[in-house]
């Protein structure tokens, strides 16, 4: 029950897909989750440039065998960069998968095409899920409310988008947002989707780049204990309910302007309080589901456990 189309399509073990996390997904994270069975995603977001993007590739490399992918946000960015010159470094690394995200993929599909990978496109909406297949997309991911980063604006819950979203698409679904275990799984395998896709779990793991006492803090955290900001800038951001967080909020509350939100939305400044462990000092995006992880196992315990209580719940079910 474990074989899908998205199994298939990219070549792994398990449906378990480990959500590309800016700064975070690095090549150890990626290449542990390609090891265990899972497809690992390298955001390309955290290389300033593409020559450095084309080494973690390669180091990526030099530690698996198995397939991962690599995902190109299109977001605009404080620093601009040419993602064709990403895009093209992916491709000539022989990566077989590419991952768009954030706006529609549209004037790289001639390239992504031409350079043979399988695209995967996340979207937020059904809409955008549409129009992704429209232009012929390889698979969708569907992310709702709850998800750690940039859930969109509609303020739709996984629960609700991942079938109305597998209804809508022919091509697989892969689910995200909330799911962080064998429940979370098998519960997106009942909703349609082929596979699910996990920020916050992995970012609570021995593998994951992120200073030990933010992990801490995290493992701390309840479901309550995130917050949406920027939504006042049309790109809202589920991230860890810390002051920072807050005082963005209060910000955005009283009308704050681009120019001054900019400075502290930042990605240097975050990478800066990521390395020293400050959470008082930059936003950390942050998924609801971090209110169910209170361990730190490594990434292959996680996916293994995963696999393991995603089995039971298919017995009891049965
Ligand atoms: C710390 C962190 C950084 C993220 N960075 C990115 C990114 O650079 N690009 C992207 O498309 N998604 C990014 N995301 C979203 C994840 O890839 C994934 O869609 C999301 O975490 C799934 O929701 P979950 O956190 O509830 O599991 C990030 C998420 C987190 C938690």
């Amino acid at each position: 029950m474990f074989q899908t189309r998205i199994t298939e399509l990219f070549g792994i073990k398990y449906p378990i897909i480990q959500g590309a996390m800016m700064w975070l997904s690095r090549a150890e994270m990626v290449a542990a989750v390609a090891n265990a069975g899972g497809l690992g995603i390298m955001a390309s977001l955290t290389f300033p440039t593409a020559r450095e993007f084309r080494e973690e590739i390669k180091k990526t490399q030099s530690l698996t065998d198995k397939p991962f992918a690599v995902n190109i946000t299109l977001l605009p960015t404080i620093q601009p960069r040419s993602l064709e010159e990403y895009i093209e470094a992916a491709i000539k690394e022989g990566v077989p998968i590419i991952e768009t995200a954030g706006r529609n993929p549209r004037q790289y599909m001639n390239q992504l095409r031409e350079g043979g990978v399988k695209v995967m496109h996340k979207v937020a909406s059904v809409k955008a899920a549409k129009t992704a297949e429209r232009i012929g997309v390889d698979a969708v991911t569907i992310v709702g409310f709850e998800e750690g980063g940039n859930p969109g604006m509609d303020d739709v819950t996984t629960m609700v988008l991942v079938p109305c979203a597998v209804d809508a698409l022919k091509i697989p679904v892969i689910a995200g947002g909330g799911i962080g275990d064998g429940r979370g799984l098998m519960a997106a395998l009942a909703l349609g989707a082929e596979g699910a896709v996990m920020g916050t779990r992995f970012m609570l793991s021995r593998e994951c780049p992120l200073h030990n006492s933010i992990k801490q803090r995290l493992l701390e955290a309840s479901e309550k204990d995130t917050l949406m900001i920027m939504r006042s800038i049309n790109n809202p951001e589920r991230v860890a309910g810390t002051d920072f967080a807050r005082r963005i909020l209060e910000m955005e509350e009283r009308g704050t302007t681009l120019e001054e939100l900019l400075p502290l939305i930042d990605g240097r400044r975050q990478k800066k309080a990521l390395d020293k462990g400050e959470t008082s000092e930059a936003i950390i995006p942050c998924g609801q589901v971090v209110g169910l992880i209170d361990d730190l196992p490594t990434i292959k315990e996680i996916i293994d456990g995963i696999i393991k209580e995603a089995g039971k719940i298919r017995k009891r079910l049965s």
